[in-house]
């Protein structure tokens, strides 16, 4: 479905019957509203008015386009801030900012908890009869920033869940290690959460802080939830996400709703952009959920500064339709570009929708006819598509918290460039992969990778293990299995029992120095270079060797090892390798980095998108695999190998017969 978000409350009525037109004639069929307007859902505290809302959403539906409604929780009005000055979020200092911008609330405060509650019934109730309402959208880009919240309900909130989780202090002062520094605990009331950066604190401390705070905006978001799910059966729920962003654990965060949405900027602070990183966080949101995910804003023009960034390039004529088909070719089952029309007020004057400011119709508005009239042939086509990869790729939020978040930084490389580069090594081969968490079933896949997992609780390393057991590959990289649930790094019984999952000991390890841009390591059949980090590994039991190091003191020893499905690596590889080691599992590429090749199903049959990413014309010989197919796009028919051309940021979309 195509859809875009729309500010009906930021335009005057007489204009409304305008945008109705011309979103009618672009086949846009899904639109979202709300997520700002509190002040016009709730003028005044406990005076609610949805008449506006309901009156656009009838129209709208009237012309057949369907409404996102979204609580507009992102944004506390000025009345309720004035009535309750402490919904704004506290600096470590105690310090509480003034009013002024949106995000300014702290998820545990009681009054802006009873506030978001009720307006999302009122709201709730006010719609749940409206045909035209499909679903709700909770709050908008939940998120906090590091350095909030320390009011009060946060801290004691804390010490709560503190208790809850170690029941004595006893055991928390063991568990975190408290001894270190002599910061051993009498009572709760003596732990503070520790100030960002955390990487001046105790490591349990510091994380279990993350944990909390992560699961704070998830106990906010299911406030909504729970009254929505009450007033409003039969609508879905989602939130819209950003990404991988580090705050939220958002594959905690994908249970809590009907289906996982996230936004997407390809060009935000950047020119030119990495397809693969945007694929990614496609494969990624599709695992958080059950299968089904939305992009809940795309990029639709120029996005503006802002946090010392400069205005955008405008996408080139093809990208927004390009970006589009990614989507879909990754699982999503809607995209809403960002927004319909650029907004002449407020905040974000530049950061423009389809339309530009004046509302007339532009060569971005052109490129939305197209790909409405193309997605309204596509749908029933790819009615029912799915991915079906039999790899996957491990995403931890706690790896990732622990190394980039907690220690800030102590490595030449972070967990996102580490899993990024695993990423685009599959990616570049047109290799299908999930981007799981560590709570995803993975006996469905064939072989997991789980490159850099710093952290590994027992629960995952037991699920590994089976995953093995039952015949898996295991793919692990240097600095991984290092740390435990606690954020403790493993000695004694606890290494013993990631050695007899990795079969091999970790002997020796340094970072490169910073002249030293690559290591060498040998296979074989083949030298590769290798960046950041080696290890000297020394096998146990059975473990093969299978690769050696050449750098200064670590010359000759153990680079690579593998004992039954395990195969560890004493290094981060390059893309390269890691495709090397997904051997054996289908691959769709046509060795073009800058296509882009994404193989899914419906129904059996098979679907292949060929994207281009680049601003030229690429003649691609492309294998087909036997199979016969036609385009959905052109109703052209290919078989056998092929050539195929595909314009700058052009797309095909083939069905096999
Ligand atoms: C998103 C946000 C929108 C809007 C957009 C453009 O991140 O959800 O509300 O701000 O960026 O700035
Ligand atoms: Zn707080």
């Amino acid at each position: 479905m195509l859809g875009v978000a729309f500010y009906p409350e930021h335009w005057p009525e007489e204009r409304f019957p305008t945008d109705l037109g011309m979103m009618v004639e672009a086949r846009v069929k899904l639109v979202r509203m709300g997520e700002f307007s509190w002040t016009r859902m709730e003028p005044r505290e406990g005076e609610f008015n949805f008449s506006w809302l309901l009156h656009y959403i009838r129209e709208l539906n009237s012309k057949g386009i369907r409404s996102v409604i979204g609580t507009p929780t992102a944004s506390p009005p000025p009345w309720a801030i004035r009535s309750y000055p402490d919904i704004l979020p506290v600096d470590f200092n105690g310090i509480r900012p003034r009013f002024g911008t949106r995000r300014q609330y702290c998820p545990n405060n009681p009054n802006y908890r009873r506030l978001s509650e009720r307006i999302a019934r009122e709201l709730a109730r006010a719609v749940s009869e409206e045909e035209g309402v499909v679903g709700f959208q909770v709050d908008n880009e939940l998120s906090l920033g590091w350095n909030y919240c320390y009011c009060d309900h946060c801290v004691r909130g804390f010490r709560e869940y503190l208790r809850s989780k170690y029941g004595t202090l006893g055991d928390l002062n063991e568990k975190w290690g408290t001894v270190f520094w002599g910061h051993e605990y009498n009572d709760w009331e003596e732990i503070h959460p520790p100030s960002y950066p955390y990487d001046y604190y105790n490591r349990g401390l510091a994380l279990d802080w993350v944990r909390f705070r992560s699961s704070s905006m998830l106990d906010y978001l299911r406030l909504q939830v729970e009254v929505i799910r009450e007033e409003a059966p039969g609508k879905f729920i989602t939130t819209n996400l950003m990404g991988l962003y580090p705050e939220l654990d958002y594959y905690s965060l994908g249970r809590e709703v009907d289906f996982p949405s996230t936004d997407v900027y390809p060009k935000y602070r950047v020119d030119y952009y990495d397809p693969s990183w945007i694929a990614m966080i496609y494969d990624a949101t599709r695992c958080m959920g059950k299968g089904d995910f939305w992009v809940m804003e795309m990029q639709a023009g120029p996005t503006d500064g802002g946090h010392g960034t400069g205005i955008g390039a405008s996408p080139e004529p093809g990208e927004m339709r390009k970006w589009f088909y990614q989507a879909l070719a990754h699982g999503s089952s809607a995209n809403l570009f960002f927004n319909w029309r650029t907004s002449p007020r407020g905040k974000e004057q530049f950061w423009h929708g389809v339309l530009n400011h004046d509302g007339l119709p532009n060569r971005r508005y052109e490129e939305l006819k197209q790909i409405g009239r193309e997605v309204e042939a596509l749908g029933e086509e790819l009615k029912g598509y799915s991915i079906g990869a039999s790899v996957a790729l491990l995403f931890s939020y706690e790896s990732m918290w622990t190394s980039d978040v907690v220690e800030g930084g102590y490595y030449p490389m972070t967990y996102y460039e580490v899993i990024r580069t695993a990423y685009r090594g599959l990616w570049r081969e047109g290799i299908p992969v999930d981007v799981v968490g560590p709570a995803s079933d993975l006996s469905k896949y064939s072989t997991v990778l789980a490159p850099f997992l710093y952290l590994c609780g027992e629960t995952l390393l037991r699920k590994l293990r089976d995953f093995v057991t039952r015949g898996g590959k295991l793919i692990l990289t240097a600095r991984s299995l290092i740390k435990d649930d606690y954020n403790r790094v493993a000695t004694g019984a606890q290494l013993e029992d990631f050695w007899s999952l990795t079969g091999v000991r970790v002997e020796d390890y340094t970072k490169l120095p910073a002249n030293v841009e690559y290591a060498e390591v040998d296979f074989p059949q083949m030298r590769v270079r290798v960046r950041w980090w080696i290890e000297a590994l020394s096998p146990l039991n059975d473990a093969r060797v299978i690769a050696t190091h050449s750098f200064r003191e670590f010359k000759g020893k153990p680079a690579a090892a593998s004992r039954g499905g395990v195969t560890v690596f004493g290094f981060f590889p390059p893309e390269e390798v890691y495709a090397q080691t997904v051997k054996g599992e289908e691959r769709w590429g046509v060795g073009d980095q800058e296509v882009e090749v994404v193989k899914g199903e419906v129904k059996g049959k098979w679907v292949l998108f060929l994207i281009n990413h680049s601003s030229s014309l690429k003649r691609l010989e492309v294998d087909l695999k036997g199979r016969e197919w036609y385009s959905i796009l052109s109703r052209r028919e290919f078989k056998g190998r092929t050539q195929v051309e595909l314009g700058p940021h052009s797309v095909e979309v083939m069905k096999s017969i």
